[in-house]
C-alpha cells in the first residue's frame, strides 16, 4: 500500500495502492528483517521514539542488518535541525542539476505523467528542496520551449527505510507545490517500484550507507575481525578491503534495481560524500575521522567499565566512504547506463558547520538510532560529551577550511533496453 499525499491541484482524497511484484523480483531483494521491508511498498509514516529497536542480528553469522534511519521530528537531536551538512550538498549541486535537465532532458518522449524518487529521503527538508529544484527546472524547460500547456503531472516518491520518521517528511512538504508525493518504505538496495515507473531518479549522501556490516569484520575468527574499533578507518587492511567489497555489491544492486524501474533514457542524479584518497585517521577527512575519534571514546569508556570491549567488537558503523575512481568504476562495472556527468565537488556545506559541537550534533543526529540499539539509551550523554571533547581537540572540526572530503556529482542514463543487454 503505498499513501499518497496529492498537489493542490490533483484530487484531494488520499488514495492506497498496492504494488504487486512477481515472487522472482521479491527474490532479488536482499534478506530483510522485516516482512514488508521489500517489494510491496506501503507507508508507515510512525512516530518515532528514541528506544525503537532498529537492527537485528541474526544468532550465529554475527550479521548486523542495518535499518536504523535518521533521528526523527524537529526536536534539538533531529536529523531535520542538524543536517545543515547535506543542505551544502544540494545547494552545490543545484547549478549542475539544473544545466542537466536544461540540457538532457527528453522532452519529445514524455507520457502525461512524470516521475521522481529521491532514495534516502530522511525526514523530507533536504529531499523537499531537491525536488523543488528537479520539477522547477523541467518546468522552466517546457516554458522556454514553448510547451507550458503540456507540462506534465509530476509525481514523487520519497523512498527510505521503515524506521524513518515519515510523519515529519510529509509535514515539511511545501503547501504549494507542482507534484504529487508519496511515501515508499524499504532499503533501495531492493526492488521498490514497478517496471519502468520512473523517469527521473535521485539521491543524495545516502548511498555511503551500506546495507550491512560486513560480516567477516564481526567474526571473531576472520582475519577481517575488527577488533577495538567501530569503522574501517585505521583499521588493517582485511577490513578496509570488507568495506569496500560491501560497498560495491550495495552499488551494484542500486544500479541494477533502478534500472528496472527507470524508463530507458531515463535520468539519475546521485551525490555521494566521497574522499580524495583512501583513509587513513590522520588524513583531513571530518567524515571518516568522525567515526574513528567516536570508536575511540567507546574504547575509553569499555575501559571505565561502562560495557565490555566484547560490546564494542560487536559493534561496526556501516557507512563507507569511497574515492571517485572506485565509484566510477563501479557504475562502468555495471554497464546498465551512460554516464553524462561526473563532477568532484568541494562541499559548501561543512562551512555551515560552524564547530566541534555542531559536527557532535550532526553525527548525533544520523547515528544515535543504531548506537542505542546496541549500546543503551543510557550511555548515548557521556558518550557525546566525551566525543564533542575529542572533536575540540581536532582542527579539522573548528575549521572547515581544514576539512578536504569532496563529493561526488554523477548523472546517469538509463541505456536504451537493447543497447543494455548487448553491452
Ligand atoms: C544522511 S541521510 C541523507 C538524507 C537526505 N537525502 C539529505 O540529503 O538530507 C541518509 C538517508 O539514507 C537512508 N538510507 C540509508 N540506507 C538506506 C537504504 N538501504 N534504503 C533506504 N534508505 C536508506 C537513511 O535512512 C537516511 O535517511
Amino acid at each position: 500500500m503505498l499513501i499518497l499525499s496529492h498537489t493542490s491541484h490533483l484530487p484531494s482524497e488520499t488514495t492506497l495502492t498496492k504494488f504487486f511484484f512477481p515472487p522472482t523480483q521479491r527474490l532479488q531483494a536482499p534478506p530483510s528483517t522485516s516482512g514488508n521491508d521489500q517489494g510491496a511498498c506501503y507507508c508507515v509514516g510512525q512516530a518515532r521514539s528514541s528506544n525503537r529497536r532498529c537492527s537485528i542480528r541474526s544468532p550465529g553469522l554475527g550479521r548486523m542488518l542495518t535499518r536504523c534511519a535518521m533521528n526523527g521530528g524537529e526536536g534539538p537531536h533531529s536529523y531535520a535541525r542538524n543536517s545543515s551538512y547535506q543542505k551544502g550538498v544540494v545547494d552545490v549541486a543545484k547549478p549542475i542539476i539544473e544545466e542537466e535537465i536544461s540540457r538532457k532532458l527528453d522532452l519529445k518522449h514524455l507520457s502525461s505523467t512524470f516521475r521522481i524518487a529521491d532514495f534516502g529521503c530522511s525526514t523530507g527538508h533536504n529531499s523537499c528542496a531537491a525536488i523543488q529544484i528537479i520539477t522547477e527546472a523541467i518546468r522552466r524547460r517546457f516554458e522556454i520551449e514553448g510547451l507550458i500547456s503540456q507540462l506534465p503531472d509530476f509525481y514523487v516518491y520519497f523512498n527510505d527505510k521503515v524506521t524513518n520518521d515519515f510523519n515529519t517528511l510529509f509535514n515539511s512538504l511545501p503547501r504549494e507545490r507542482l507534484y504529487g508525493a508519496a511515501g515508499v518504505p524499504g532499503s533501495f538496495y531492493g526492488r521498490l517500484l514497478p517496471k519502468a515507473a520512473l523517469n527521473f531518479a535521485y539521491s543524495s549522501c545516502s548511498l555511503n550507507w551500506l546495507s550491512e556490516v560486513p560480516k567477516a569484520v564481526l567474526d571473531t575468527t576472520s582475519p577481517a575481525w575488527n577488533r577495538g574499533k567501530i569503522h574501517y578507518v585505521g583499521a588493517r587492511r582485511e577490513v578496509c578491503e570488507e568495506y569496500a567489497n560491501q560497498f560495491a555489491k550495495d552499488i551494484e544492486s542500486f544500479l541494477d534495481f533502478r534500472a528496472e524501474e527507470l524508463v530507458p533514457g531515463g535520468l539519475m542524479a546521485l551525490l555521494v560524500p566521497t574522499v580524495p584518497a583512501s583513509c587513513d585517521p590522520n588524513s583531513a577527512y571530518a567524515m571518516t575521522t568522525a567515526p574513528y575519534l567516536l570508536g575511540s571514546c567507546f574504547m575509553d569508556m569499555a575501559k571505565t567499565g561502562r560495557f565490555s570491549e566484547a560490546k564494542v567488537d560487536s559493534f561496526n558503523i556501516p557507512v563507507y566512504f569511497p574515492i571517485p575512481q572506485e565509484f566510477k568504476a563501479i557504475i562502468e562495472r555495471n554497464g546498465k547506463y551512460t554516464i553524462e556527468r561526473i563532477e568532484v565537488l568541494d562541499n559548501p556545506g561543512k562551512h555551515n558547520l560552524t564547530g566541534p559541537k555542531d559536527h557532535a550534533a550532526h553525527f548525533r543526529s544520523v547515528s544515535e538510532g543504531m548506537l542505542i540499539d546496541h549500546f543503551g539509551s543510557e550511555i548515548i550523554e557521556e558518550l557525546f560529551d566525551r566525543y564533542t571533547k575529542k572533536l575540540e581537540a581536532s582542527p579539522l572540526f573548528s575549521d572547515p577550511d581544514c576539512d578536504k572530503s569532496i563529493i561526488m556529482f554523477v548523472l546517469l542514463q538509463r541505456k536504451l533496453e537493447s543497447y543494455c543487454s548487448a553491452s
